[in-house]
């Protein structure tokens, strides 16, 4: 657990910063309920491997399959809500002049909680669209209004009767060029970045903090554990986002 003078410190850079950039991956909604990728699969899906069934690929060799473990993962997201950590982003980003969210995550936590300006790099888990974006990229479909038989795998696109896939950036695969342009530029901007739950594992969206920090943005880790971005983090702050975050936004209030 993070010492209070750590959480001070941050809560000082945060409290002077003008531009504030936070990039989160799935450790901050774990508390939430959804587990990460890298977090063994229980039950019906305990032998398969997540990175082996996010890509275009898999799912082009077993369309069945990779849909019906996304809605697996849906459910899971559906029922999940905000925790501590979401809530206080949301609240950093009413005091502060300026803040930009880029998440890694597929939930829309961050939104629920409050957050607005919110960058999404690997997409929505809650959409779908056309496996051959056939009307453009991309083709999004409300499958809701698609009845279709769950037995025979995903649902048909309605406009050219082939598959449906959900619309997630899977491994191998672009980021959506707008959205990550806008990251680049918040990135770049930064006075500081908030590195959330992420091993930084996973390009490009790992790269944002190196990106921050060439510019001269301090970096503020926090994560249990240690990850690829820790050798270049300021401060770590050892701990669940859950609590650590709120005791950053008390320690900014103390001092304001
Ligand atoms: N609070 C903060 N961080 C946590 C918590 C928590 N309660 N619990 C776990 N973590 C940390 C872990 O220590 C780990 O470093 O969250 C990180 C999760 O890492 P990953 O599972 O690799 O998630 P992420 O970095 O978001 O993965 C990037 O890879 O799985 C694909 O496309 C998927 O967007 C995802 C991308």
């Amino acid at each position: 657990m993070s010492s209070d003078n750590l959480i001070q410190q941050a809560a000082d850079i945060l409290r002077t910063s003008k531009n504030i950039a936070v990039l989160t991956g799935a450790g901050v909604s774990k508390e939430s309920g959804v587990p990460t990728f890298r977090d063994a699969m229980d039950g019906l899906w305990a032998r398969f491997d997540p990175q082996q069934l996010a890509t275009p690929l898999a799912f082009l060799q077993d369309p069945k399959l990779v849909w019906d473990w996304y809605e697996y993962r849906r459910e899971m997201v559906a029922k999940a809500k905000p925790n501590p950590g979401h809530l206080a982003l949301a609240e950093l980003e009413r005091r502060a002049p300026s803040l930009t969210i880029i998440t890694q995550n597929v939930d829309d936590l961050h939104e629920q909680a409050g957050s607005k300006n919110v960058i999404h790099l690997h997409g929505n888990i809650a959409r779908s669209k056309c496996f051959y974006n056939c009307q453009g990229d991309p083709t999004v479909v409300d499958v809701s209004k698609i009845e279709y038989d769950k037995a025979q795998g995903p649902p048909p696109c309605p406009h050219c009767g082939r598959w449906l896939r959900p619309d997630v950036v899977w491994f191998g695969e672009m980021l959506p060029v707008d959205q990550l342009d806008v990251a680049k530029v918040a990135s770049i901007s930064a006075d500081v970045m908030l590195v959330i739950g992420t091993s930084g594992l996973v390009t490009p969206a790992a790269t944002m903090p190196e990106l921050a920090k060439s510019q001269g943005a301090k970096i503020i880790e926090v994560n249990p554990d240690d990850s690829m971005i820790t050798r270049i983090a300021d401060i770590k702050l050892d701990g669940a986002s859950g609590e650590i975050l709120p005791r950053v936004l008390e320690a900014m209030g103390k001092n304001a």
